[in-house]
């Protein structure tokens, strides 16, 4: 039964009395642009609507940008609806699809929806596409409008509609034939803008967590009633800031420092960032218990994905953490980054939705003006490899002149193209390869899927690097926890699982010793491990090997016959306070696979000094300065790393070269998951990378006139083939 409470909620919103024309407007448009302010009901009404109106459709899908958002709406929604998540409603991300054949209502992630897109162009399980969060322009969502501008040619009568919360939408109507726009007018209040007085934004870097903390005290001193909501930009500072507000808080004598005590007498703080714990407190959406204050720390997702009622008060840091392509790597890295100006007023507005309110900036009005007007599109700031090899498996071959809504810079385009080239996942064409094909059958970056391959048909460790990669795949799986004595006692037991080549052996451990435990809740309670993760972890691990099976790819374990062999770190290995766990495997083989696609993730030690430098600048022209004076961005070994030199489980003079899988920019540049290699063993290919680097600025794709015309039609690679022939015939 739904309550009385829910139907009065479902009809306060702003979209409920615009029901029956949505719902014409759906029946005689096949394309249609919705927008409303956030938090007016598009996501979690729109779609009932069509639901209870239209009996004969069969499959509604709606995308969102984030994994969380998908599976919070549906639980809402199905809760709304009166049914059991899975049954009429349900959703699908990667590795978890939680619908069944009696689903009318599909949640999902714009990647899902583009995967399914690769498989069955016509989408012809589904009468309506809902695209929504489309402001968010996330590159998924981007492909997938040009994907359903040739769906919508295919099939006439699939519904179309994007639904999005800013204003600029009239780009969105163009794109779709210039189809009609819907407009829910929004209900908000003003929300007075402070500014601080002269702070820039580019020396608030270090210092914004602690200040929207001490700006949250203030308001909740000085203030009247009303909850705070606080953008930071991820999951440690968030946890940060929680840690020293409650801090803070316990010190507070409320009778004395708080203006307005007779109506504020505590304090509830919650995170929120993408992971499935935070969220599913249902207390965040919740009125906090009388006479307290609740206040939210969160991520970008509650500038537009999430809504969270009562909020009267918004510190906008001024900061996100943006996917960002980083040209030395040719990946994306994790950057944070100031935000644009159209952010900033999202952001401001969270605070007006149910009464006037007000947004504190900790950076200077000199500072939001000189912001960017608009964030700039994922598309044209990410690595396009994954894009170009779902197109590629589409048998779109002419990716420059796909219909993007913006189109990405051709170079990317044709960096995408290379990379892939040296994945033998093209040819010199641009075709799609056997490997090229077989690699998109797992819904994985390509560069994860080459390793699995390589693991699998060469270097025979597919067994475990299934598992290294499944471990890869799901959030964070180390809990940290809140209190200093616990974290120490975390530090200690997670030294059972080091082992002395790096990282990817010791997601091996962590995951062996977890199955020993029988997959135990306890077990990793005990452990500081995070158990959905892990849990997750053992469901991705399934999936992946029925993959292997279904497509013939061996699963061939490297575990070692007696144990005995010797590794690098094995001489050190009685001197250390704890012994490793017996070297049961082969791990050379297995950080070999992974060097099949992280050949460029490589890094070189500087002489002195536990830093290291990227290999392009450590082994290119000059490469002989690398010195105490040097000006080279440096790469530091993060704080999680077994192999961070706290951990004392390599001699720092042991390490030389050591592959990486991400650099997370904070206030240094940080490299996750990070192993020791061979140059040996990525030598080769990395050669051929710079050739073909070269070859591009050398102007060998012809001159800028000529541009166009040496990428129209076939994406050809360029002409040091010759060379990777070479390689293709050793491997
Ligand atoms: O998509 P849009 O931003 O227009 O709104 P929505 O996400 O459909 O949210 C409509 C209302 O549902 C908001 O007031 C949310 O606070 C509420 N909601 C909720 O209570 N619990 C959820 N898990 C999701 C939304
Ligand atoms: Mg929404």
């Amino acid at each position: 039964m739904v309550s009385t409470e829910i139907i009065r909620q479902r009809e306060s919103l702003p979209v409920f009395p615009y029901r029956q024309e949505i719902i014409d407007a759906i029946k005689s448009e096949p394309l249609l642009v919705v927008i409303g302010e956030t938090g007016s009901g598009k996501t979690t009404q729109i779609p009932q609507y069509i639901l209870e109106s239209f009996p004969e459709f069969r499959l509604i899908g709606v995308t969102q940008p984030r994994r969380i958002a998908a599976i919070t709406v549906a639980n809402r929604v199905s809760e709304e609806h009166g049914s059991r998540l899975g049954d009429d409603i349900g959703y699908c991300i990667r590795f978890d699809d939680c619908t069944s054949a009696r689903t009318h209502l599909k949640y999902m992630t714009d990647g899902v929806l583009l995967r399914e897109a690769t498989i069955d162009p016509r989408l012809s399980h589904y009468d309506v596409i809902i695209v929504d969060e489309a402001h968010e322009r996330t590159l998924e969502t981007d492909v997938l409008f040009g994907l359903l501008k040739e769906t919508h040619r295919l099939r006439p009568e699939l519904k179309i509609l994007v639904m999005s919360a800013t204003l600029n939408v009239e780009k969105f109507s163009d794109f779709f034939n210039s189809c009609p726009i819907f407009i829910i007018p929004g209900r908000t209040y003003d929300v007075a803008i402070n500014h601080h007085r002269d702070a820039k934004i580019s020396s608030l870097k270090s210092t914004y967590v602690q200040r929207s903390v001490e700006t949250a005290l203030y308001i909740h001193t000085q203030e009247p009633p009303g909850d705070i909501l606080v953008f930071l930009t991820g999951q440690n500072e968030i946890e940060k800031a929680c840690r020293d507000l409650e801090g803070l808080d316990r010190d507070l004598n409320y009778k004395t420092d708080v203006k307005h005590f007779e109506d504020v007498r505590g304090l509830v703080i919650y995170p929120i960032y993408a992971t499935l714990e935070t969220m599913e407190q249902k207390a965040i959406f919740d009125d906090p218990p009388r006479y307290t204050r609740k206040i939210v720390f969160a991520t970008n997702i509650a500038q537009t994905s999430v809504t969270i009622p009562g909020i009267k008060y918004v510190i906008d840091s001024g900061f996100v953490k943006q996917k960002t392509y980083d040209p030395a790597t040719g990946m994306d890295a994790l950057l944070v980054v100031p935000i644009s100006r159209a952010a900033a007023t999202q952001r401001a507005g969270r605070a007006g939705r149910t009464a006037s309110g007000q947004a504190f900036r900790l950076y200077s009005r000199e500072s939001y003006e000189q912001m960017e007007g608009d964030t700039v599109p994922e598309i044209q700031r990410s690595s396009l490899l994954g894009t170009v090899l779902s197109l590629k498996k589409m048998g779109i071959n002419d990716i420059i002149n796909f219909e993007f809504i913006d189109p990405p810079d051709p170079a990317m385009v044709k960096n995408a193209l290379k990379q892939l080239f040296l994945l033998e996942a093209i040819d010199d064409t641009g075709k799609l390869t056997t490997l090229g094909n077989e690699m998109s059958i797992f819904p994985l970056s390509p560069f994860l899927s080459r390793v699995l391959i390589a693991s699998s048909r060469k270097y025979e460790c597919s067994r475990e690097v299934v598992i290294i990669v499944a471990m890869l795949s799901v959030d964070e799986i180390f809990v940290s926890p809140r209190s200093a004595e616990k974290q120490m006692d975390a530090d200690e037991k997670r030294r059972e699982f080091y082992h002395p080549s790096g990282d990817h052996m010791m997601l091996l451990n962590i995951f062996e010793k977890y199955r020993d435990s029988g997959y135990s809740r306890d077990w990793c309670r005990d452990k500081y491990f995070n158990y959905r993760a892990l849990s997750m972890a053992k469901s991705v691990r399934d999936q992946l090997r029925e993959l292997m099976v279904k497509h013939d790819l061996p699963l061939i374990s490297c575990r070692l016959k007696n144990y005995q062999v010797k590794d690098d770190g094995d001489r050190h290995r009685k001197k250390r306070r704890n012994s490793y766990q017996d070297i049961k495997y082969n791990a050379e083989k297995i950080l070999e696979s992974f060097s099949t696609s992280y050949y460029i993730n490589l890094a070189k030690r500087h002489p002195h000094r536990p830093v290291f430098y990227h290999y392009a600048s450590a082994t290119g022209p000059g490469s002989e300065g690398i010195d105490s004076n040097s000006s080279l961005l440096a790469l530091h070994i993060s704080p999680t790393s077994a192999l961070h030199p706290d951990n004392k489980i390599v001699r720092v003079d042991d390490l030389d070269w050591v592959t990486y899988l991400s650099v997370l920019y904070t206030n240094k540049a940080l490299m996750k998951v990070v192993s020791k290699v061979k140059l040996e063993w990525v030598q080769e290919r990395l050669n051929l990378f710079k050739k073909l680097a070269t070859a591009n600025l050398d102007g060998s794709y012809g001159s800028d006139k000529s541009e166009s015309n040496t990428l129209e039609g076939s994406d050809k690679v360029n002409s040091a083939v010759t060379d990777a022939q070479k390689v293709k015939d050793k491997d």
